[in-house]
């Protein structure tokens, strides 16, 4: 009897013991958790975190391979150096470089000399804590503004150049937060008057090249689609959900104070929303894209003071989806429209189709234009910037320079036009050469 009661004393103790070390093995192990967790919310690096980043490097190494697949005989380059998406794209006015953003943080600089080379080198400036969804390089080239993804606003980059290119300096301070709504384009005047930032509610901002806020424009638009500033630094046009493109002046007084913005003109025509327009480089050519199905180029070459239109020069048709993009070559001779990811070339003049390319990108085009030469035409939409030959620029220009010829009277004027001719037909078969 009483060995059975000690059997059963032994076996509570044991079991007691057993649970008990049960308990005290845990303990530690929670210990440990809470420990880790503390370390991680102070940033250390823990251990244990090795093994969980691995499968982050496996996805990182995965990703890269997927790079879209895009080829065409006029394909003259496919720069690639950024790690994002691309969101922006400018030429500075001397031509000599070209500017992209993305979301990889960094903006980079690119030489148009060796687009037809095989390597494409770029200077990297970084933005810093941040990213740039717009970037503007400033007229004379040494200075380039970007709108901050997170930030909201303007930072300014100073360009210094050096032996093998250029060092970039952010300016101490961005400029305030001012808009309420997502920025759809920001532009510097080529006059270096002013920055324009333009937000997809009806707001247009003026600002000075300081940071100070010189008029805000109410649209009236219900929202912009694009908003844009001359490429001669005079105007500011914005369009949107109403079939008008609207364009203001911004005056500045002798002393080059600034006076006030003043409507200029209308672009009236299409029966629908507008989703782009475009200048070309002397800022007297408009093109314009409407959801009502047609493109229209527009002389704007008039006297707007004294209440003269804008006329139209033709009218196409091409059935675009948004998000849609409109370039117009410099010299108007032809104009790109993007939809979604493709892309169509048209004689401004003829009306003719003249280039179509296919899934260009990987995801929509973001942004297109054609270099300040007339040679290019560049787009981008993924982590790579696409640049063609503008074939369809030298066939128009041909075109041009022969009607001229028939009609010209004058043998000085005959001669050059025939060695422009010349030159010109040298200049397409050479591309034509190096794209077969
Ligand atoms: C692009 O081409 C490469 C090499 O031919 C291939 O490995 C890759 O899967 C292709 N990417 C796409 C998205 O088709
Ligand atoms: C780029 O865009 C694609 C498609 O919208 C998206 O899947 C991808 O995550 C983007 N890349 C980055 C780095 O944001
Ligand atoms: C403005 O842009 C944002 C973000 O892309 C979008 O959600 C919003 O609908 C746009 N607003 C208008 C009026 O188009
Ligand atoms: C426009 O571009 C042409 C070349 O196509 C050039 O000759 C002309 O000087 C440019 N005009 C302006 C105002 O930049």
């Amino acid at each position: 009897m009483e060995a059975a009661v000690a059997v059963v004393v032994v076996s509570v103790l044991l079991g007691g013991i057993i649970l008990l070390l049960a308990l005290l093995g845990k303990r530690p192990q929670s210990d440990s958790e809470q420990d880790l967790s503390a370390k991680k919310a102070n940033g250390e690096a823990a251990p244990e975190k090795l093994p969980a980043k691995k499968p982050k490097l496996q996805k990182l190494r995965k990703e890269k391979p997927q790079q879209h697949n895009f080829t065409h005989r006029l394909l003259a380059a496919s720069l690639k150096a950024h790690s994002g998406n691309v969101t922006c794209l400018d030429f500075s006015s001397n031509g000599k470089y070209l500017a992209s953003c993305s979301d990889d943080r960094t903006v980079r600089i690119w030489s148009t000399k060796d687009f037809l080379d095989r390597e494409h080198r770029s200077m990297r400036a970084n933005v810093e804590l941040d990213h740039a969804t717009h970037v503007r390089f400033s007229p004379d080239c040494r200075a380039f503004i970007v709108f901050l993804a997170n930030g909201e606003t303007i930072r300014v980059f100073k360009m210094t150049k050096k032996e093998d290119g250029f060092t970039f300096t952010a300016a101490p301070e961005d400029f305030a937060k001012r808009h309420k709504a997502p920025i759809i384009n920001i532009g510097i005047a080529e006059t270096g008057k002013f920055i324009m930032t333009a937000s997809n509610d009806t707001t247009i901002l003026i600002w000075d090249l300081k940071g100070e806020v010189l008029a805000s424009i109410n649209t009236n638009q219900m929202n912009n689609a694009y908003a844009a500033i001359s490429p001669c630094g005079r105007f500011v046009a914005s369009c949107g959900f109403t079939p008008d493109v609207k364009v203001w002046e911004v005056c500045f007084g002798k002393q080059g104070e600034f006076r006030e913005v003043s409507r200029a003109f209308d672009l009236k025509g299409h029966s629908a929303g507008v989703y782009g327009f475009a200048f070309s480089n002397d800022s007297r050519r408009m093109a314009t894209v409407s959801k009502d199905g047609t493109w229209k180029l527009w002389d704007t070459d008039v006297e707007y003071k004294k209440q003269q239109d804008p006329y139209l020069l033709y009218t196409g048709q091409i059935s675009v989806s948004n998000p849609c993009r409109i370039a117009l070559s410099p010299d108007a001779r032809v104009l790109a429209i993007s939809s979604i990811s493709d892309i169509t070339v048209f004689n401004t003049r003829t009306g003719a189709v003249e280039e179509e390319f296919h899934s260009v990108h990987g995801d929509v085009i973001t942004d297109l234009l054609f270099d300040t030469n007339n040679r290019f035409l560049v787009s981008t939409g993924d982590r790579a910037i696409r640049v063609f030959h503008n074939t369809a620029g030298y066939r128009a220009a041909i075109g041009d320079m022969k009607d001229m010829l028939k009609k010209a009277t004058n043998k000085g004027t005959k001669d050059r036009l025939q060695q422009q001719i010349i030159d010109a037909q040298s200049a397409l078969d050479a591309v034509c050469k190096q794209t077969n």
